[in-house]
């Protein structure tokens, strides 16, 4: 990525959006912990891991397989990669819609070396017969590979060096049991605490060569949606906004400024969240109101909606899902500063900050 001036290009239509593209990919690179000890948070995956490794390292063995489980942009990727540098081993990259066939799978699976780790990213949207491929794979170390055409077709099995299957999803409920199974270990990456996002900040400052103080690492921490990936970006905007506007330091003032410059507001939402909040509240007084309508409204697919603004909205408790449709809660009411009219539908505005309210996160799973 170009340093310097704000290009609106880079604006992108989600500069809080947890997915990224080829050239944030290549901007992500530099900033991706290569050691599970520079691995900032998530404490639990982090030890559990750890011993993985560990007793595989003293065993002289390749470890079980890992699946990595999580929403986009808390560092399924990174760890995938961090599994294979501990390991001392290459990793090979693939992922479930990379594989249209079985035998691409066998392919990729029968020209893998000794202890080598085999990253499949997301892992749930692999085709059937594939998936079928890789059981016997991960389980046997084996692959059928097809010899001939029709009748004469024969299989003629191969057997495979010991190797890690490391798989990423986002959507672990789509994974089909047996293949869960095959994992011996599984890592649930959760959403971030805003102090550790403040250290994946100062991190990633130090290693931009950026000066940055801590009020303006906390103040982005707090717009950073509990994603790495979303903090890391924010960050590069920030630096941007002091390069050219300010004099170059990373301070409460740059940090505010740049936010406002690109629209996030102070909980990280921007102006397709705050859009459809906005219609919620002043358009259908709070609600319900059906998905598709809600969208009309805004102008964006139902669709985008759904999976863009909404999860967000939800886990904040200020928008919840209801059978009638989406209704928002007091807190969606006090975040835009208005008054909600009377006798609205308004749920319980969230029991901390960190987007765990009991109103949203019940309805939630069981939308
Ligand atoms: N725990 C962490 N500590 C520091 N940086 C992180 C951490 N998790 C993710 N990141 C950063 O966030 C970005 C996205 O992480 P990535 O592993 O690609 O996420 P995922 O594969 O889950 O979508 C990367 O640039 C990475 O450096
Ligand atoms: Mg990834």
């Amino acid at each position: 990525m170009a340093d310097g001036a704000i290009d609106p290009q880079d604006l992108g239509e989600r500069l809080v959006g947890a997915g990224a593209d080829e050239v944030e990919r290549a901007a992500e690179a530099a900033l991706r912990p290569k050691k599970l000890d520079d691995f900032v948070g998530q404490r639990v995956v982090r030890d559990q891991l750890s011993l993985v490794l560990q007793a595989s390292i003293g065993r002289d063995t390749a470890p079980d397989h890992v699946l990595l489980s999580g929403p986009p942009g808390l560092g399924k990727t990174t760890l995938a990669m961090i599994i294979a540098a501990e390991l001392g081993t290459s990793l090979r990259v693939t992922s479930g819609p990379a594989i249209q066939h079985a035998g691409d799978l066998a392919a990729v699976l029968s020209s893998l070396e000794e202890g080598e780790v085999l990253f499949i990213d997301e892992i749930h949207r692999l085709a059937r017969p594939a998936e079928e491929l890789l059981y016997v794979a991960m389980e046997d170390f084996r692959v059928d590979v097809v010899v001939g055409k029709g009748a004469g077709a024969s299989a003629i099995p191969l057997t495979l060096p010991p190797f890690t299957v490391v798989g990423a999803t986002t959507r672990s409920g789509l994974l089909p049991a047996p293949l869960r199974d095959r994992f011996g270990f599984t890592g649930h990456l959760d959403f971030y605490e805003a102090d550790e996002l403040e250290r994946v900040i100062l991190r990633s400052a130090g290693l931009l060569g950026v000066d940055i103080r801590h009020e303006a690492a906390h103040e982005i921490a707090g717009r950073s949606r509990g994603t790495p990936r979303i903090a890391n970006r924010l960050l590069r905007r920030v630096r941007d906004w002091a390069q050219v506007r300010g004099d170059g330091v990373l301070d409460l003032r740059a940090a505010r400024a740049a936010l406002e410059v690109y629209e996030v507001d102070p909980i990280g939402l921007d102006r397709l969240d705050r859009a459809v909040l906005t219609a919620l509240c002043r358009r259908f007084g709070g609600g319900p109101v059906g998905l598709t309508t809600l969208a009309m409204t805004v102008g964006e697919e139902s669709d985008t909606v759904e999976t863009v603004a909404e999860p967000y909205l939800v886990r904040e408790g200020l928008v919840a899902r209801t059978p009638r449709g989406r209704v928002a809660t007091a807190a969606a009411w006090e975040h835009l500063g208005i008054e909600p009219p009377a006798g609205t539908w308004a749920a319980p505005a969230p029991t901390t900050g960190g987007g765990t309210g009991a109103t949203s996160r019940t309805l939630f799973d069981e939308a």
